[in-house]
């Protein structure tokens, strides 16, 4: 069989690389903003993603998937392959005034892919920095950018702190005012597939929706199937990821249009957990955006192919954002030279033939700049009050302020719950409400947890298994040994807007 099958490969690939057809895969990547963990119909949500669940259905769950607990991070890790902590951005995120962004030292996703010949487009939330314009994403590997810079803003103004930030290419946007991020975006990234030419190359798009992050606007009709949902907020969540649902539909319809879906590889990502107090939702599992609780990095993400060899499964392998990069450059049949080392895993076996996954540790993060919590320890090894994450197989240990330890029940279950106390939009009668009982002693800095057996983190095993937390920690001692000091630098007044036209764009 195999012998059979190798000749008709070498000869497709010698055909493609002839130039006459180029049968390498078009990539489309579509990263979601602030999208919680419940917030997914197939996650037994309230809130309909009949686009999604279609897609992810059909394709393949990924259920043991991590991204970073905010924009940024994760952000800089789909671009470089690398962990924070060789990156420089292992703490918080760039701030709009900040001389900072992701290192030029390493090319980016987009730098290989335009070296591998494809064409390179991005639309959306860029947010690795753009202080100088060697960081904008046309610098970066992209053909053509349309989007924002900032890490938020109106999605109907386009402005953040009353300043504009949208831009074609180099140029800022002014006209597009009233028109619905998710609408224009899903509009702009449509426009790029049906001008890409695919007899001249494959295409790469990436695309950043603004949504489902604050502030929280969508138009009105979104809303309407969830007039049931009481909370405003909630509600107003529900049909901004609706809204997001339908762009989806309508760009996989574009592609299928342009005839590129059967030789596309569709990614769907969130960036990190929902953000309970905008509405987002990541329950059962524990904390939310912003913690090293599983709600804040414990992703929804799927794949979609006829390229995938096993479909309409559900995939259990730890699969990590920054393992995009080795697997999108390797299905592109690119070559990793010239990039700093990574930290990323080519997935491709494991996704599309269910293989075990390569990675067997995860470093969710290690930040010297975060404040420090409670007393060291364990002598002679990583400093607890450290704010750091690590997987190795089942388990996870957890070190510093991990963030608020509550498990949050969406507001929609309290509604069915409990209909006397919902005005206040305090969880009354659920299990969960009752924080103090789920609250150790406030000086405790390490927790370990089986997370096969124990998804939603209520078992800490720290106490028990003294040995495997010393294991652990000896590990994060090894990563800290590897750690390019944090950037966090004062914002600069000279980033100001107002100084430069009243858009935001490079100051330096
Ligand atoms: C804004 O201007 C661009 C460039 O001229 C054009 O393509 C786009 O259609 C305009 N948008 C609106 C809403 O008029
Ligand atoms: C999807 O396409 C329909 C039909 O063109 C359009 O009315 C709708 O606004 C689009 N939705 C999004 C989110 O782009
Ligand atoms: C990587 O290797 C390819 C093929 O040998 C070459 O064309 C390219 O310039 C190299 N890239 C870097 C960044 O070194
Ligand atoms: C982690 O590494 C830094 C140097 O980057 C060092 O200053 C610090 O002491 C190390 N921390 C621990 C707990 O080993
Ligand atoms: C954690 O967040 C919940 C929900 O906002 C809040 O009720 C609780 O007081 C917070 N706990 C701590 C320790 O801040
Ligand atoms: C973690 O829990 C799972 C499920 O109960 C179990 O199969 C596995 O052996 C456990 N892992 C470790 C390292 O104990």
């Amino acid at each position: 069989m195999q012998v059979l099958v190798q000749p008709i490969l070498v000869f497709v690939l010698l055909w493609g690389e002839s130039g006459a057809v180029d049968a390498r895969p078009n990539i489309v990547f579509v990263l979601a903003d602030d999208y919680g963990f419940h917030d997914i119909g197939y996650h037994g949500s309230r809130i309909r993603t009949p686009n999604l669940d279609k897609l992810a259905t059909e394709g393949v769950r990924l259920e043991n998937y991590y991204v970073q607990p905010i924009c940024t991070p994760t952000r800089s890790q789909l671009m470089s392959g690398r962990y924070q902590i060789h990156t420089g951005l292992q703490h918080s995120i760039i701030h709009p005034a900040q001389p900072n962004g992701l290192p030029l030292n390493s090319p980016t996703l987009a730098d290989k892919m335009k070296e591998g010949g494809y064409a390179t487009h991005m639309v959306g939330k860029w947010h690795l920095g753009f202080y100088k314009q060697e960081y904008l994403p046309t610098n970066r590997g992209f053909d053509s950018y349309y989007g924002y810079l900032t890490g938020a803003e109106d999605y109907l103004t386009h402005k953040r702190s009353g300043f504009l930030d949208l831009h074609d290419n180099l140029d800022p946007v002014f006209n597009e005012t009233g028109h619905y991020s998710a609408q224009l975006f899903t509009q702009k990234a449509s426009d790029v597939i049906m001008a890409h030419d695919s007899t001249k190359s494959p295409l790469f798009l990436y695309l950043a929706y603004q949504s489902v992050h604050g502030p929280l606007e969508v138009p009105e009709h979104y809303m309407e199937q969830y007039r049931d949902i009481k909370d405003t907020k909630r509600r107003t969540y529900a049909g901004m990821v609706t809204c997001m649902d339908e762009g989806i539909g309508n760009l996989t319809s574009a592609l299928k249009t342009a005839g590129l879906w059967d030789n596309t590889v569709f990614i769907f990502s969130t960036d990190n957990g929902g953000q309970i107090y905008e509405g987002g939702n990541n329950y059962p599992l524990r904390g939310w955006k912003g913690s090293l609780w599983e709600g804040g990095l414990h992703g929804v993400g799927f794949v979609h192919s006829p390229l995938l060899h096993k479909q309409g499964y559900v995939n259990r392998a730890l699969i990590h954002v920054s393992d995009w990069f080795p697997t999108i450059v390797g299905l592109a049949r690119g070559f990793l030279n010239g990039t700093l080392p990574l930290d990323g895993f080519d997935q491709w076996r494991t996704i599309s033939k269910d293989a075990p996954s390569p990675r067997k540790e995860l470093l969710h993060n290690i930040d010297i700049l975060y404040g420090r919590s409670g007393s060291p320890r364990y002598p002679d090894t990583f400093d607890t009050r450290i704010r750091a994450a690590l997987r190795v197989g089942d388990y996870k240990l957890i070190t510093g302020n991990p963030g608020n330890s509550s498990w949050i029940p969406p507001p929609e279950l309290q509604d069915l719950r409990d209909t006397t106390d919902a005005s206040t939009g305090k969880p009354a009668n659920h299990p969960d409400s009752d924080h103090r009982l789920l609250f150790r002693p406030s000086d405790q800095n390490v927790w370990l947890f089986n997370i096969t057996a124990d998804p939603e983190e209520r078992h800490d095993l720290s106490d028990s298994l003294p040995e495997v937390v010393q294991q652990l920690l000896s590990r994060l001692l090894y990563y800290n040994s590897t750690v390019v000091p944090p950037r966090f630098p004062k914002e600069d007044p000279n980033a100001s807007p107002g100084k430069h036209g009243g858009v935001w764009g490079p100051w330096e």
